[in-house]
């Protein structure tokens, strides 16, 4: 199959400070990949360079067949194959979910309103809204809110979706529905690089376990080995922390 996002070798400094020394990814359609690690590690770095929020260094990141660090590649483009979810997801508080939903749609995709009304309303169903299209995000929970975001990101049918810690901001007891959308999302077939600490979600959802370690991949494979069987006793510690 063939790979939606490829990194080889990428690399990104701050300063003399060489945060990510060398990555390389390959995720192919459909699977999803969990990238752990201690905080500090590199994650949500190397997340950010894939949509070029942040500038390699050095490497070539490739997504859906474009060239992300091409010279002169449009990023406008580039970015509407890249939906992105992080903890915290902003929405504009002034407008209803289905409108924030569908404002995304109309500037980047130039839908027309009752088109892009139409398409919100099935992605906020998607992700277990359909009776929270009116609310404002102050009337919605943490879960909610994050859930509105994750819609409003699958509504612009990316080939590929990033999520930075999409449950830590949440109580806990709204985690799992959250999560329960992203299962949703693999099932029906969504390429996915998750950043996340919930190890059960990555156990049970994630095709492969990449954990990152000062900005290097120190292991990789399988979640029952990576999470079952770690072999390096920084993934051992790692682990062990969390329980
Ligand atoms: N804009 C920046 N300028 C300087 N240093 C930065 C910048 N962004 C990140 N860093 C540094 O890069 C390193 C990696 O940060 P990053 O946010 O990628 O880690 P992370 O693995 O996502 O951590 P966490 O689990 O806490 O979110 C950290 O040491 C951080 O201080
Ligand atoms: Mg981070």
């Amino acid at each position: 199959m063939e790979s939606v996002v490829s990194i080889q070798d990428l690399r990104k400094s701050f300063g003399a400070v060489e945060i990510l020394k060398g990555i390389d990814l390959e995720v192919r359609t459909g699977q999803a990949v969990a990238l752990i690690g201690a905080s500090g590690s590199g994650k949500s770095t190397c997340l950010r360079c894939i949509n070029r929020l942040e500038e390699p260094s050095s490497g070539r990141i490739t997504v859906a067949g474009v060239e992300v660090t091409g010279a002169g590649v449009d990023l406008n483009r580039v970015r509407q194959n890249i939906g992105m979810v992080f903890q915290g997801i902003h929405l504009y508080p002034h407008l209803t979910a289905l409108d924030n939903v569908a404002l995304a749609l109309r500037k980047v995709k130039r839908m027309a309103r009752a088109e892009a009304h139409d398409l919100a309303r099935k992605c906020l169903a998607q992700v277990g809204l359909s009776d929270r299209v009116n609310h404002h995000p102050a009337q919605l929970s943490g879960g909610q809110a994050q859930r509105v975001g994750i819609a409003r990101a699958l509504a612009l049918r990316p080939q590929v979706m990033l999520f930075d810690e999409p449950t830590s901001a949440l109580d806990p007891e709204l985690v799992g529905e959250v999560l329960a959308v992203m299962r949703g999302m693999k099932d029906a077939g969504m390429t996915m690089i998750v950043v996340t600490h919930e190890m059960q979600f990555a156990r049970e959802v994630a095709d492969e376990v990449v954990f990152l370690d000062q900005g290097t991949v120190i292991d990789r494979g399988p979640p029952q080995d990576i999470l079952e069987r770690p072999r390096h006793k920084r993934i051992q510690d790692f682990l062990a922390r969390l329980h």
